[in-house]
């Protein structure tokens, strides 16, 4: 029994030795640690801002979506398919795309492309263009592979590429103006860089035309100069389109799948929340040459295998309707640039006001402006981030009540200084709130020119 007892005491000290070199072992090691993949990833800038907003309340133009309501038909016809008699109505639907979604985005992109595309091998449906483009990088980069990135960027570009193994190569885009207010035009790429950046290596390249955060719209020639790289190095163009349907005149959207032998190594990515001003519906899509989309089903079908059957119903509606009319300036594809041109000029016009030096979107709905020469009249001494243009947002949602996006959440660690002088603001919002954001900056800057 005594010998039991102490066999048993015994091996209860030993589990229990047990357990504590384990402890001790997973912490040395780390054993729950972010896999080697993600880490160097940080809080994305869209957690940490929301929480900010979430705590001082500020009139917030950070975040990129409307404060006002979407086409009311869409919302609608997204009731309708909730409600709809049909059992299946509410039930999975094909993973690679609802049919009827499919089918309107190959009449649409059919349409715009000039050449017929097939609805079930070479569109797929994805939760938003974010889903899209991790399907499309996980599908396509292999571990060492090269993606060059355009600075600034998208800010999941660069975690994505490197959670698949790959290395990103980046190149800016500089403006070649500065101290006044400028158009996204004058933001440039340098040939001889870019072409430097490609290899043997480089898998792809991604580009995003009308472009987060600068508003940019890359040219017929600035598309070319990226096709001839993609041939001559045998490289997959990514096209981050989400903005497609807006731009100011006189500028226009091309599509770099349209120019000549790129169809064949181009993916093209859109997105139902931009388009349609639903962001909350988190429907995207690409579309390519059947050979390139088979990877990204791959990735699809092993993630989130399929999209959410009712909202995919209703975005397909809204395509029908407006497939119908889309020569007509009541498309809402037509007459949301109509909408936002105003809303941008206003916009530009009360940083200028003030003292920023905005840059004027060419299409997309976002504005960086300069703010550096305002730096003598804020004391970002209680701010601790490294960056300036994050204590610059930080300080100015707290203290002024207008919340702003810092750029440099767009270029990667060692380019951040690039984007320090400047701050993004959305202007797809009500009248009157653009006109409070003016409120609230003219009476700062009469406060602090009073003191
Ligand atoms: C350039 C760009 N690409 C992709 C996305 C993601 O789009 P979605 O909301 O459809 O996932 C966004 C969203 O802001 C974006 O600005």
């Amino acid at each position: 029994m005594l010998c039991h007892r102490s066999t048993f005491l015994g091996r209860s000290i030993a589990s229990q030795y047990t357990r504590w070199t384990l402890t001790a072992r997973a912490m040395s090691t780390n054993k729950f640690d972010l896999p080697s993949r993600y880490q160097g990833s940080t809080k994305s800038v869209w957690v940490e801002y929301i929480q900010l907003a979430l705590q001082y309340k500020p009139l917030n133009l950070g975040q990129g979506f409307p404060d006002y309501h979407a086409p009311k038909y869409a919302l609608d016809a997204l009731a309708a398919a909730a409600n709809s008699p049909d059992p299946l109505a509410n039930q999975y639907t094909r993973g690679f795309g609802h049919p009827r979604l499919v089918q309107a985005l190959s009449r649409m992109y059919s349409g715009l492309v000039g050449r017929t595309i097939n609805p079930l091998s070479e569109v797929l449906v994805t939760v938003g263009a974010y889903e899209a483009l991790y399907a499309t990088i996980q599908g396509h980069v292999d571990q060492g592979d090269e993606v060059i990135i355009i600075e600034p960027f998208f800010d999941c570009y660069e975690p994505m590429v490197k959670a698949a193994g790959g290395v990103s190569r980046f190149i800016p885009l500089v403006p070649m103006v500065t101290g006044r207010t400028i158009s996204s035009e004058d933001w440039k790429l340098d040939p001889l860089e870019l072409a430097k950046l490609f290899n043997e290596k480089t898998k792809m390249i991604i580009i995003n035309t009308p472009h987060n955060p600068l508003g940019k719209v890359m040219s017929r020639q600035e598309l070319q100069m990226v096709a001839d790289l993609c041939k001559k190095w045998d490289v997959l163009c990514v096209a981050d389109e989400v903005y497609e349907h807006m731009v100011y005149e006189p500028y226009e959207h091309v599509r770099i799948c349209t120019l000549p032998d790129m169809w064949e190594r181009t993916i093209t990515i859109g997105s139902a929340g931009k388009t349609f001003s639903l962001t909350g519906w988190k429907i995207g899509w690409a579309y390519g040459p059947e050979n390139l989309m088979r990877n990204l089903q791959m990735v699809h079908q092993n993630c989130v295998y399929t999209c959410a059957t009712p909202i995919q119903e209703a975005i397909a509606v809204g395509f029908e309707k407006e497939l119908n009319q889309l020569s007509s300036p009541e498309c809402y594809f037509n007459s949301i640039s109509k909408e936002l041109i105003t809303k941008r000029d206003y916009m530009a016009r009360f940083l200028e006001d003030i003292g920023m030096h905005p840059t004027i979107p060419q299409g997309g709905y976002f504005m960086i402006a300069d703010w550096s020469k305002l730096a003598g009249q804020v004391d970002l001494s209680g701010e601790t981030d490294p960056r300036r243009d994050y204590r610059f947002t930080k300080w100015m949602t707290k203290n002024v009540g207008l919340q702003g996006i810092p750029p440099s959440a767009f270029y990667t660690e060692e380019h951040k200084s690039l984007g320090e002088d400047f701050v993004r603001y959305c202007f797809f919002k009500r009248d009157d709130t653009l006109e409070q954001a003016s409120n609230i900056l003219t009476e700062w800057k009469n406060k602090t020119k009073s003191k």
